[in-house]
């Protein structure tokens, strides 16, 4: 985990719960309407990956447990996990890419019904990403991966004063190569095969001599609007575009896309494709249909986006019709941490993966709501242009009082907690029954994350061991953890 530089633990927000008469009269428990239809509260359940889908990208009975325990604690609306676009295998991550997906999805929706009553509107995010592979080991690097070019050799006889190099074989440059020491590699690679032998091998939207990311613009508001008009099938209130973090849509968005072509460059290049997605999807599903989007309201890396751009591109998704902005933050593979042989790089690991998911380990501000003045100044500027699009917030949300100040302030419209509802997915309804004091508070140290890191199953310490002679309980694949928490 990344750890700021001189790191201060702030304890958890002191909580005052209100009785049930105070949450009734609350902004926070006050509806509001959403594209065509309208949320019972403005309580809010973001995409979170619990890494439960079959291999092949199929809801599981693990899933449809994990969607049903949320509902029950009746946010007014839940956000599916990133669930990828296409028909290609992407190991346990939930798949939408073909019709085959439908049924199973619908048995969701079903779920997420009957465990809310009807009271919680569910959206599923819809994700396309590209190629990350694991760190290879040097000698398969070098023996599989590189390829031997002119400039090497010039390069390895240059940095080793040898001209011997210029017509080597490529068995004795590979060779050679696999023994170099790191000083020696650092001379004769590029930054690319740098990172793909320290890193694994990462595609980017600029890799435009690579015939499907030149194609990228061509296909992907293809494949949104297939996976949209499926969760419409499924059953599903809306769609949201995951436009955010490491995944491909935000590249495009990203101050670093220098793509040529008309889809890189000047911000209005940047916001092209995701706009052409947009009309795709819209044009497939109709206007009745809630379309929204994830993005980032700051990339949190070196000559990466920030506010004044995110601010940009809320007006433009505004304008455009989405029917709600969803403000995240960070989350990039660009200041990831190395990871080990045999591992693919994680983008939450880094600065910017901090600020994604903010833990109590902190600089001055702490974890508390640390996002929430990027959605303010996104909000501020859609409604100056003349827009009320919702948007929603998240970061380090956890208390009713905070979640009542940002809605109070004009900060943002909807309160999404991911964490504090994984600590205890009943905590909204245990504010509206005035039980605030039985919350299960998270404590904001990121297990979860880790887990998700190693891609297993995500649970949340405070509850994960708590009742296993419970009945009927699912256990994890690692026979130790509950999969799903005790009620109430
Ligand atoms: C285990 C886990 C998985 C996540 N998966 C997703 C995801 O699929 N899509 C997404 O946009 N954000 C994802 N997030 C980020 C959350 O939606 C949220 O933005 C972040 O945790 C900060 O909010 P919080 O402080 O309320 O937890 C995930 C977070 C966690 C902890
Ligand atoms: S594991 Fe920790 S950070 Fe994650 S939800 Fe539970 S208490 Fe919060």
């Amino acid at each position: 985990m990344w750890r700021q530089g001189k790191p201060i633990r702030h304890p958890l927000l002191e909580a005052r719960w209100p009785s049930v008469e105070e949450a009734a009269r609350s902004v926070l428990f006050s509806p509001i309407k959403v594209g065509g239809g309208v949320l019972e509260s403005r309580t809010w359940v973001p995409a979170m990956v619990p890494w439960r889908a079959t291999e092949d990208g199929f809801v599981t009975p693990d899933i449809i447990d994990w969607y049903a325990r949320f509902a029950a604690g009746r946010p007014g609306a839940i956000v599916v996990e990133a669930t990828g676009v296409r028909d290609v295998a992407s190991g346990p991550l939930l798949r939408i890419g073909h019709d085959r997906f439908i049924p199973g999805l619908r048995n969701l929706v079903e779920a997420v019904r009957r465990e809310s009553g009807g009271h919680t509107r569910l959206f599923i995010q819809i994700i396309d990403f590209l190629a990350v592979k694991r760190r290879p080991p040097k000698d398969k690097y070098f023996a599989r991966f590189f390829k031997v070019k002119p400039h090497h050799r010039d390069k390895l006889a240059e940095a080793t004063c040898n001209d011997d190099w210029l017509d080597a074989s490529e068995a004795d440059i590979r060779a050679h190569l696999t023994e170099a020491p790191d000083e020696l590699l650092d001379r004769v690679l590029d930054e690319r095969e740098l990172e793909s032998l320290r890193y694994g091998y990462r595609e980017r939207v600029t890799d435009t001599d690579l015939p499907h990311i030149r194609e990228l613009p061509q296909v992907l508001p293809g494949f949104f609007a297939d996976a949209a008009q499926r969760a419409r099938e499924a059953g599903f209130d809306g769609v949201e575009l995951h436009y955010a973090h490491a995944y491909t849509m935000a590249s495009f968005l990203s101050a670093k896309n220098n793509r040529a072509g008309g889809y890189g460059g000047v911000r209005e290049n940047r916001v092209r494709l995701p706009l052409e997605v947009y009309g795709a999807v819209r044009e497939r599903v109709g206007h009745d249909y809630t379309v929204g989007v994830r993005f980032l309201g700051d990339e949190v890396i070196e000559h990466g986006s920030h506010l004044e751009d995110a601010v940009y591109f809320g007006v433009e998704f505004a304008r455009a019709g989405f029917d709600y902005l969803s403000v995240s933050k960070g989350g990039k593979f660009d200041d990831a941490k190395q990871p080990k042989v045999g591992h693919a790089v994680y983008p939450y690991t880094g600065r910017s993966g901090y600020e994604c998911m903010p833990t109590v380990v902190s600089d001055e501000r702490g974890p508390f709501g640390r996002n929430v003045p990027l959605a303010a100044a996104i909000k501020h500027a859609v409604n100056e242009a003349g827009f009320a699009t919702p948007v929603v917030t998240s970061g380090g949300i956890a208390t009713f009082e905070q979640a009542e100040a940002i809605l109070g302030r004009g900060e943002a419209d909807i309160i999404a907690a991911a964490r504090q509802s994984l600590a205890d997915p009943d905590w909204f309804l245990k504010i509206r029954l005035g039980r605030g004091d039985e919350i299960r508070r998270c404590v904001f140290t990121n297990y979860c994350e880790g887990l998700d890191q190693m891609h297993k199953q995500v649970t949340c310490k405070l509850w994960d061991r708590v009742n296993l002679d419970e009945p009927g309980i699912t256990m994890s694949d690692d026979g130790k953890r509950r999969l799903v928490p005790p009620k109430l």
